[in-house]
């Protein structure tokens, strides 16, 4: 065959995605498959010397800092930082505008990961908070203080207009970076993020490098120490290496990032849940036993049935490995969760699941695939208007390879597939309308490569899909 030059390889390498999308289109009723033309050279991460990595200047200066809600209803955040050279104050002092200086004490823990030996880790809750209120906060007493600011969510109720950001399998490359910029200037103003698992990819370093889990915390502190961030656990939080004696999966993850797991009366900080504003998050664990009989299944079946639609018309799930992917990487590694949970997803009419894993996006049509007994053969998904819309969103932008290989053709379940990174935001207008939006890094602030009004399934359930079908 003759040498191609550039520009007419990229003209045949486009004739040949166009022809392959519209062959798509005829021999199967999936969605879209994106022809975006995106880098697809591997990414790497920020140096350790990186602006963004910068420890804070100061004698025992809090670095780190982050913020999760504290309760099931809002009034409470757990404020957690990182002190170097000595445990320092557990003290956080707070205000706002209508209330004096309080105080509230916490806690410190270090721990050891093979060589490496944590900071002083402090996690303290403050509680009581009036709702829809700015306060302004300070850690670091006695040192080096450092202060800080969050807004509380507005009371939970049926109408409350909330907008939360979605970010997954973030990690701390150049990409990772540009992710969170595209986040903190999307005009549509996540609120709180919902974080489906992966954070720093430690574990890909030698010896699971726990320095990593330093540089994250310092890294995300510009958004998390602002606004809370809902943790999933991912496979990269597990830290299970007996090579190295290191035996207790969720070390690391479990001494940093604190949960409010027994609000909602479970007994592991893995799978929890939480009421914000209109919605109703239920967090699973894909890395936790969830089998019958089991605690998080024991808890799940009770959870779901104190979900009140009429103060929180909105049911969110979040998870790690999605039940729904298309792509060839972790293909089906949600399979055997989906067959244990997705009857009461459907059962309670479950509104969106997020999860990540896949370092790529996708949309599902609201599918199920529950009717298949093994003797009956029907287990093929089917459109299912009281089943949740699944999207993936394992696309933050860390240093393993973006998932670029696809099953063909299309799968009818799909509605929208693309490997790029970006995040996404989910922003509720009221009982019945939501706006969701999914931004890749490669556009403009404002621009939404897919997007969807979702019409909620307890108050409004009606078709909602964006295909043509
Ligand atoms: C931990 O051990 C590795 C080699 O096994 C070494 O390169 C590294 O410097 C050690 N780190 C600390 C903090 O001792
Ligand atoms: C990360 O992004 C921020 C905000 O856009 C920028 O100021 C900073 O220089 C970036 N750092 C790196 C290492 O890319
Ligand atoms: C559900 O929430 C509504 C609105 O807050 C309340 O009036 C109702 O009593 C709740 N139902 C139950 C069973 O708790
Ligand atoms: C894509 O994945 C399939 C299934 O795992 C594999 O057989 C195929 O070789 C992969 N293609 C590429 C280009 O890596
Ligand atoms: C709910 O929000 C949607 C979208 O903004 C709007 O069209 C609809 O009128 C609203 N419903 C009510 C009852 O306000
Ligand atoms: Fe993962």
């Amino acid at each position: 065959m003759a040498k191609m030059g550039t520009s007419s390889r990229v003209a045949a390498a486009i004739v040949v995605v166009l022809g392959f999308v519209l062959s798509l289109a005829v021999v199967c009723n999936g969605g879209k498959t994106s022809s975006f033309v995106r880098k697809v050279e591997k990414t790497v991460d920020m140096p350790l010397d990186s602006d963004v990595f910068k420890v804070p200047p100061g004698y025992n200066a809090p670095q780190q800092v982050h913020i999760t809600q504290g309760d099931q209803l809002g009034k409470a955040v757990i404020v957690s930082w990182v002190t170097v050279e000595e445990p320092g104050s557990n003290t956080v002092l707070y205000w706002s505008a209508y209330s004096k200086k309080q105080k509230s004490e916490g806690k410190v823990t270090t721990y050891k990961f093979y060589n490496y030996t944590s900071g002083y880790i402090h996690h303290t809750t403050i509680r009581n908070l009036k709702f829809n209120t700015k306060y302004y906060y300070v850690v670091g007493i006695g040192h080096t203080e450092r202060q800080f600011w969050f807004i509380t969510p507005p009371e939970v109720g049926p109408d409350v207009p909330y907008t939360f950001g979605l970010i997954g399998d973030l990690g701390q490359s150049f990409d990772s970076n540009k992710t969170l910029t595209h986040y903190e200037l999307n005009p549509q103003k996540g609120q709180a993020v919902l974080f489906v698992g992966d954070l720093c990819y430690a574990d890909t370093h030698p010896n699971h490098d726990n320095v990593w889990w330093d540089t994250w915390g310092r890294f995300t502190e510009r958004s998390v120490a602002y606004q809370p961030w809902i943790w999933t656990v991912g496979n990269h939080e597990i830290d299970f290496a007996p090579e190295l004696g290191e035996t207790k999966p969720f070390k690391p993850y479990t001494h940093r990032y604190h949960v409010p797991y027994k609000a909602s009366g479970s007994t592991a900080p893995f799978w929890y849940s939480i009421k914000r504003a209109s919605a109703y998050i239920i967090v699973l664990s894909s890395y936790s036993a969830y089998g019958k009989y089991t605690p998080q299944y024991f808890w799940l079946e009770q959870e779901l049935r104190k979900v009140n639609r009429s103060e929180t018309p909105w049911l969110i799930v979040l998870m790690h490995a999605p039940w729904y992917n298309s792509y060839n990487f972790h293909y089906l590694e949600g399979e055997t969760m989906r067959v244990m949970y997705e009857p009461w997803f459907v059962k309670y009419k479950v509104d969106v699941v997020f999860a990540g894993h896949v370092h790529a996006y996708e949309r599902s049509e609201r599918m199920s695939n529950v009717a298949y007994n093994i003797v009956n053969g029907i287990c093929i998904p089917v459109k299912d208007q009281s089943a949740p819309v699944y999207i993936t969103i394992g696309d933050g932008g860390n240093t393993e390879v973006l998932a670029t290989n696809m099953t063909e053709p299309q799968p009818a379940y799909s509605a929208y597939r693309e490997a790029s990174f970006g995040h996404a935001t989910f922003d509720i207008k009221n009982r019945t309308h939501a706006y969701y939006g999914w931004h890749r890094n490669q556009d403009g602030y404002a621009v939404t490569a897919d997007s969807m009004w979702f019409f909620n399934r307890y108050y409004h359930p009606v078709d909602d899909s964006t295909s043509a079908q």
